[in-house]
């Protein structure tokens, strides 16, 4: 593994985005570099996920991600090998800093929820952890 392995969820966090809100409604935007620490290569989003299901269940070696509550509500569960912490996200104009090298678990999902993704790469099949005795033995390993 890369020296990410090395990251814990405490260098995970939610960021606040801009807010513009009028009486028509609300507008939140993102610059790469300005708002994130990366630019944005790529962005995907989950919805129509059906109640009781989770995503994720794996870890990246390299990929930075920004998660947004574009719409509902989901949890995070995030595991650096050693520490759980879960973040609750509900409101899009904050977003959840996802490092390299931590374990996620996406669930409890509203009905009509939105995941907007924010990703630093590309998708690489390559960069994903998805055995999760490996991570942990990666992560032991650094
Ligand atoms: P995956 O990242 O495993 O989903 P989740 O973590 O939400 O459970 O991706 C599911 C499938 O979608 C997998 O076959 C790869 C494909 N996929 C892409 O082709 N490009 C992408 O950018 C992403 C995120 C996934």
């Amino acid at each position: 593994m890369k020296p990410n392995n090395k990251t814990t969820v405490f260098d995970c966090a939610i960021v606040e985005l801009p807010k513009v809100h009028n009486q028509s409604g609300n507008i939140t935007f993102v610059e790469g570099k300005k708002h994130f620490p990366f630019d944005i290569k790529r962005i995907y989003y989950l919805y129509d996920v059906p109640g009781g299901e989770s995503r994720g269940g794996h870890a990246h070696y390299d990929l930075q991600q920004f998660l947004v509550a574009a719409g509902g509500s989901f949890d995070v569960q995030l595991d650096d090998g050693t520490v759980k912490k879960t973040f609750s996200l509900n409101r899009p104009h904050y977003a959840l800093q996802i490092v390299p090298g931590i374990w996620r678990e996406l669930n409890n999902f509203s009905s009509g929820a939105i995941c907007l993704v924010l990703a630093s790469e590309l998708y690489q099949a390559a960069d994903y952890i998805r055995d999760y005795r490996q991570f942990l033995a990666l992560k032991a390993s650094q």
